[in-house]
């Protein structure tokens, strides 16, 4: 029964792996990274252990979000590519067992998309309801702009009819009116549309401002109700159409107002929710070398329905945001990782990767993405991290992270064969560009972080518990050390538990623990090192564990046959 549990919930034991097509391969030599460049990655994303695909959005776009500003919903960018490249890409992928999901971007869409010309063309036409508008002077809205640097309403007043559009991000990207029909009819199309191409769900952007009602005249609300009655219509809508589809979904809120997105006791919204709450409590932690803030948090961490998930992540694609830290808390991160005010965005957030914010130290590196695959859930990867790839701050913005992947140490890094004055974004230069980091030389030695998160790949798919069972924070005496247990009881019976242990301070330490329901004498294994260890009297275990140490402690109960 184990295997098909996990292959039927299999987003709960997936590694989930996000890449820009722009930037991850480009397959015709002309700069830009394409459906074909990424089709022959399918090969190395496998060795990886990747079991799920995220694409980045691909569609048409008005060249101002860096393509999360739409312009043809139902059409591909031709700069990737056709549609058969598309769909290629796709059967390829799967013929290698993996899953595809790719970005829904619905909550607006670019001013230049025909909706929005057509809206904005008079108050009268059939095209005006499709998008959010006010005839009144908007109050000042400056504290509620996403992007401060650039905008300071959400608001923005259209000369030609007078009238004012929400948009609660860039002001080419006005919102979408959710409360008309003839929208919510479009998402839905939208969505069986992509699934008939071969998707296997969606990663939806911005989900609490696609659902919410801000702005829109309450004449305009009647019939919509609540709004979370949309996205269950939306998920029972892809579950009709086939029922192993998801959404994962970005919502950034802290855990008592994200929770519901999950649908309350039904789980019939998002199938899966990106863990921010937890992720910013990681840099905290990290940042003070405590355990703490990661421990109060996972055990804060709602219990959620068996069929929805966590995915737990380090670093994507927009800036590392810490939003929910308070001013003292952020300012501690940004001390610790992003002093210089050129690392910082939007004074919320950072706009480094992970490696140069840990001076490259491997140690803590590999611990960190130890963790990330040991945390419950589901990991999630952003291209690049698996080498360890550094950021571009001479790259505005956010787009310092989304610089060009690093294959070889040769011309482009091998991403591209063209000039390099021609390429999509520049490659990262000093110490983390491809002379030092490409996958290239990292898959052929065994203790290149590749080699390393390949592993952790793998071992995470052995151990179903971590995204299947229940856990606990186990209490002790270290506080720089996390330590929980993940525990599944399988429907044959069998019980898998593993004890995960992680040092996020640079002192070798011991820590001892109790577990529940283990008897003294039992093996404990670590997978991965030769490390075994039994346990005392009513399951007291001592573990050691070096600075930035990690262990995967696997209870090998009397009846376990996995291998050690
Ligand atoms: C999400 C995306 C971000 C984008 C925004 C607007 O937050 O992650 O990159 O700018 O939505 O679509």
């Amino acid at each position: 029964m184990r295997t098909t549990e996990t292959s039927d919930l299999w987003w709960k034991t997936a590694v989930i792996y996000c890449l820009d097509v722009k930037t991850f391969m480009d397959g015709d030599d002309n700069g830009i990274g394409d459906f074909d460049g990424v089709a022959s990655r399918i090969d190395y994303l496998n060795e990886l252990g990747v079991t799920c695909l995220w694409l980045m959005p691909f569609y048409p776009n008005g060249g101002r979000d860096d393509g999360y500003d739409i312009t043809d919903f139902y059409a591909v960018d031709p700069a990737l590519g056709s549609f058969g490249d598309l769909v290629e890409l796709v059967r390829t992928a799967k013929d290698r067992g993996m899953r595809v999901i790719a970005d829904l971007v619905v909550n607006h869409t670019s001013d230049r998309h025909p909706w929005f010309r057509a809206s904005r063309s008079s108050t009268t036409n059939p095209y005006r309801d499709f998008y959010v508008w006010r005839d009144t002077e908007p109050p000042d809205t400056s504290d509620q702009v996403v992007f401060p640097d650039q905008e300071d309403s959400i608001w923005q007043l259209d000369e030609k009819t007078g009238e004012w559009y929400l948009h609660n991000f860039y002001r080419q990207q006005p919102d979408l009116n959710i409360a008309n029909p003839k929208v919510q009819d479009e998402i839905a199309k939208i969505i069986g549309f992509w699934m008939e191409l071969g998707l296997d769900g969606f990663r939806v952007d911005a989900v609490p401002f696609l659902i919410e009602t801000k702005g829109i005249r309450k004449a305009d609300t009647q019939g919509y109700g609540d709004p979370h009655e949309h996205l269950r219509a939306l998920k029972a809508f892809m579950s009709r159409r086939r029922g192993d589809t998801i959404l994962l979904g970005e919502v950034n809120l802290p855990y008592k107002d994200q929770v519901a997105f999950f649908g309350g006791t039904d789980g019939d919204e998002l199938t899966m929710m990106f863990d921010f709450p937890l992720m910013q409590q990681l840099y905290l932690s990290l940042a003070r070398r405590d355990a703490g803030p990661v421990a109060d948090c996972l055990r804060k961490r709602p219990v959620i329905q068996p069929h929805t998930q966590y995915a737990n992540f380090v670093r994507n694609h927009d800036e590392l945001t810490l939003d929910k830290l308070t001013d003292e808390e952020r300012q501690e991160v940004f001390d610790a990782f992003g002093p210089e005010p050129e690392m910082q965005l939007y004074g919320r957030g950072l706009r480094r990767r992970l490696p140069p914010m840990l001076n490259g130290d491997p140690r803590r590196l590999k611990m960190v993405y130890s963790l990330l695959f040991a945390l419950p859930g589901t990991p999630a990867l952003f291209y690049g991290e698996e080498i360890g790839m550094g950021e571009n701050l001479e790259v505005p913005g956010r787009m310092a992270v989304r610089t060009p992947m690093q294959w070889t140490s040769g011309k482009n890094a091998g991403f591209s064969r063209t000039q390099p004055s021609r390429l999509v974004a520049p490659i990262v230069e000093g110490p983390y560009g491809p002379a030092h980091i490409n996958a290239a030389s990292q898959r052929k030695d065994p203790e290149s972080l590749l080699s390393f998160i390949t592993l952790l790949a793998g071992r995470y798919r052995e151990c179903p518990e971590l995204g299947m069972g229940r856990y606990e924070v186990l209490d002790h005496d270290a506080p720089s050390v996390l330590v929980h247990r993940c525990t599944w009881e399988q429907l044959d019976g069998d019980v898998a538990s593993t004890v995960l242990v992680h040092n996020l301070g640079p002192e070798a330490t011991e820590i001892t623990v109790t577990l529940e329901g283990v008897d003294g004498g039992t093996d404990i294994v670590d997978l991965f090192s030769d490390l075994e260890l039994s346990t005392e009297s009513r399951g007291r275990l001592t573990v050691p564990v070096e600075g930035y140490g990690h262990h995967w402690l696997r209870i090998h109960g009397p009846n376990d046959r996995r291998l050690r």
